[in-house]
C-alpha cells in the first residue's frame, strides 16, 4: 500500500501552520480513534449530524477485515479520521437502497465515517483523506460502486461528496430514522455534470427534493447561499443500466 501524505494545516484561531502526517491505521490505534470519536460526539451542535461507528465496526475496519482507515496526526496526536467500508453481502450495503443487483454487492465500497477535531476544521481534511482513500479503492480494481450517506444539514460533508464526483440518487430515513442523502459514483464510468441545466433546491427542503428524486432527478451539484447550501437537481440521463434491477436506476 502506497504511503499517504504530509499536509500543512492551520489550527482554529492560530496564525501559524502545522505539519500534519497522514497514515494508514491498524487496530493499535483503536483507543485513539474511539477517544476522538467520543470527543466529536460530545462537541456536535446536533447529535444527529454524525452516527458513530461501534467498537466492532471500528475493529473490523482497522484490522482491514472489511475496510481501511486513515488517520491525520498533528504532533503525534490523532486529529482526523476517515474510512472506507466494503459491505459485501451485509444488510447495510447501500446498494440495497437503490436497487443494485445482488451480484454487484461485492463491488460496493462505502466512503464511511469521517471526523475532524473541531480545532482543525476548515482545512478540508475530510476531502484530502477521501481522495487518498479513493486512490486506494481505485487501485484495488474490484470496487465499482461508491456510496456514502450524508445528513442534509451537514454542509461540509455535502460539499465533500460533490468534490469526490458523487451525486445524490436518493433521500431516505436511515439511522434512527434520521434523513440521509445517498450519494453514488460509478467508479468505472466518468460522468460529466458541467453542461447540465439544473433546478436549485435548498438542502433543508426535503419535500421538494423527495418529489424531484421520485420524478427521476438526481442531485448533481451545489451552490453556497448566505444561509447554507442549495442542491442542484437534474433529470438523469435515459438509458438502461444493466447492473440495476427495475425499481430504481442509478
Ligand atoms: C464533516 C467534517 C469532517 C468536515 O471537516 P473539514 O474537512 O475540516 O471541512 P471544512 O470545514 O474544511 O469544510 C469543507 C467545505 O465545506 C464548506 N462548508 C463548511 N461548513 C459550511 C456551511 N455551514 N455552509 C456551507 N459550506 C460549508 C467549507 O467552506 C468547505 O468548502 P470549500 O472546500 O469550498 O472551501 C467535520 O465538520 C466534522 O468532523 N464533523 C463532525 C462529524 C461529521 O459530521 N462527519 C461527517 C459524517 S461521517
Amino acid at each position: 500500500m502506497r504511503l499517504p501524505a504530509n499536509l500543512i494545516v492551520r489550527r482554529k484561531g492560530a496564525s501559524e501552520d502545522y505539519p500534519c502526517q497522514v497514515c494508514w491505521l491498524d487496530e493499535s490505534y483503536l483507543s485513539q480513534v474511539e477517544e476522538l470519536q467520543a470527543y466529536i460526539l460530545e462537541t456536535l451542535p446536533h447529535k444527529e449530524l454524525y452516527f458513530p461507528l461501534s467498537s466492532t465496526e471500528l475493529v473490523n475496519i482497522l484490522t482491514r477485515q472489511d475496510g481501511l482507515a486513515l488517520g491525520a496526526f498533528v504532533a503525534e496526536r490523532l486529529i482526523g479520521f476517515g474510512a472506507v467500508y466494503y459491505p459485501q453481502d451485509n444488510e447495510d450495503n447501500l446498494g440495497r437502497d437503490v436497487g443494485l443487483f445482488a451480484s454487484e454487492f461485492k463491488h460496493v465500497a462505502h466512503l464511511e465515517a469521517c471526523f475532524v477535531h473541531p480545532a482543525y476544521r476548515g482545512n478540508r481534511i475530510q476531502t484530502k483523506l477521501g481522495e487518498l482513500l479513493l486512490q486506494q479503492v481505485l487501485s484495488e480494481k474490484e470496487y465499482r460502486h461508491l456510496f456514502s450517506t450524508v445528513m442534509p444539514a451537514n454542509s461540509p460533508s455535502i460539499v465533500d461528496k460533490f468534490v469526490q464526483k458523487m451525486k445524490i440518487v436518493a433521500l431516505k430515513q436511515k439511522y434512527n430514522n434520521s434523513w440521509r442523502y445517498i450519494f453514488y459514483r460509478d467508479l468505472w464510468v466518468e460522468e460529466d455534470f458541467k453542461e447540465r441545466a439544473a433546478v436549485p433546491v435548498p438542502s433543508s427542503d426535503l419535500q421538494q427534493q423527495l418529489t424531484l428524486l421520485n420524478r427521476g432527478y438526481q442531485g448533481i451539484g451545489y451552490r453556497k447561499t448566505g444561509t447554507g447550501l442549495e442542491i442542484l437537481y437534474d433529470k438523469k440521463a435515459n438509458g438502461k443500466n444493466k447492473i440495476l434491477n427495475a425499481t430504481l436506476l442509478i
